[in-house]
């Protein structure tokens, strides 16, 4: 099976007409206002690049179960939507300066801004969702955001605190970033009114690939060149946040090390120390041990989508399960 593995181009290329569509619609709406801040803000945030991954995995998805309607793209952009809509916000929460490299919105427009446009994204994320006129797929949508930002909450109180556990850092990686890939790859099934063993193949495809996912983000925050993750580096350590390597590192760290990480968490690591933290994740093999980790999710993920129908868009669901850990940004 690994033989086959596409690229991300071809990947791409396999929906491409599907994914224009979702940026014509993403295009429309943001230029639905008469309020010019929204356009503004709305195009700076979501024509700055991004993976698109969560469209590409629900449109690829509605491809390998042959969903024959019309109310993909609609499906697509409201997800990108409420995606756009949580990272304007998070990056108020999280004092991001640089993001898809760029200056943030909120660094651009400031905070004020930021909050309310996202406001705007994430409440026309519903409209479109209304004209799907499913009501199971408001359900499972209203839940997934709502478990985002429950997430984001449960995250706040695990900052600065160096006793969080593993188990629960992977609650919150599940809720604030898994959720939503999980009803990505769902709503596929949904609209296509698949069985229940399709429906749950694709669910938790999307919270494989989901997991796997967040889990390289947290790697990359430690090993990623900047300028090619469009992220700055260290910014966790900064936050004091425990993420997997840094729980890792601590938890495998001699009394002095294990001190020194204690204090990061507790104190937000300054800038200058990251270096010490780096050397303490080498020596006990931390990124290694969090990316054997999202790679055993990714491997999860293909093997949840075996009971799906062979086809090229189900090859590339397989394949951009591999993808998602094999990434640099
Ligand atoms: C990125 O994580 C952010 C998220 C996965 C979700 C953020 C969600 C909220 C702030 C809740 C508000 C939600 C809505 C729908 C309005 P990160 O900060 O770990 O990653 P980063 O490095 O990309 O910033
Ligand atoms: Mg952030
Ligand atoms: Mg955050």
């Amino acid at each position: 099976m690994q033989n086959d593995l596409m690229d991300q181009q071809a990947i791409h290329h396999l929906i491409d007409a599907d994914m224009q569509k979702v940026n014509e619609e993403i295009l429309a709406q943001l230029n639905s206002s008469d309020v010019p801040l929204i356009n503004q803000l709305g195009i700076y945030i979501i024509q700055g690049g991004g993976k698109r991954i969560r469209p590409t995995i629900a449109l690829l998805a509605a491809r390998a179960v042959n969903y024959q309607g019309e109310l993909m793209p609609t499906c697509a952009t409201f997800i990108e939507f409420i995606h756009t809509a949580s990272l304007l916000h998070d990056d108020v929460v999280d004092e991001s300066e640089l993001r898809r490299g760029k200056p943030t919105a909120n660094a651009t427009f400031g905070n004020a801004a930021s909050v309310l446009v996202g406001d705007f994204i994430y409440t026309r994320a519903f409209q479109l969702m209304a004209k799907l006129k499913s009501l199971k797929m408001l359900q499972i949508m209203s839940d997934a955001t709502n478990v985002l930002a429950e997430g984001e909450v449960q995250q706040l109180m695990n900052v600065h605190d160096p006793d969080t556990t593993e188990q629960n850092y992977l609650k919150v990686i599940y809720r604030k970033t898994a959720r939503l890939f999980e009803v990505s790859a769902q709503s596929a099934a949904v609209l296509s009114n698949a069985s229940a063993e399709i429906e749950l193949a694709l669910q938790s495809y999307g919270r494989y690939v989901g997991t796997a996912f967040q889990l390289i983000d947290d790697i990359l925050d430690y090993s990623a060149n900047a300028v090619e993750l469009g992220k700055n580096i260290g910014d966790d350590l900064a936050e004091g946040k425990p993420t997997l390597p840094l729980l890792h590192a601590m938890q495998h760290g001699s009394p002095n090390q294990r001190e020194l990480i204690r204090n990061a968490i507790l104190e937000g690591g300054k800038r200058d120390i990251i270096d010490d933290v780096l050397a303490i994740m080498a020596e006990h093999r931390s990124l290694d041990y969090a990316m054997a980790r999202a790679k055993q999710e990714a491997q999860k993920a293909v093997d949840a989508i075996a009971i799906l129908p062979e086809n090229i868009y189900k090859q590339a669901l397989i394949s951009l399960a591999y993808l998602s850990v094999d990434r640099t940004y």
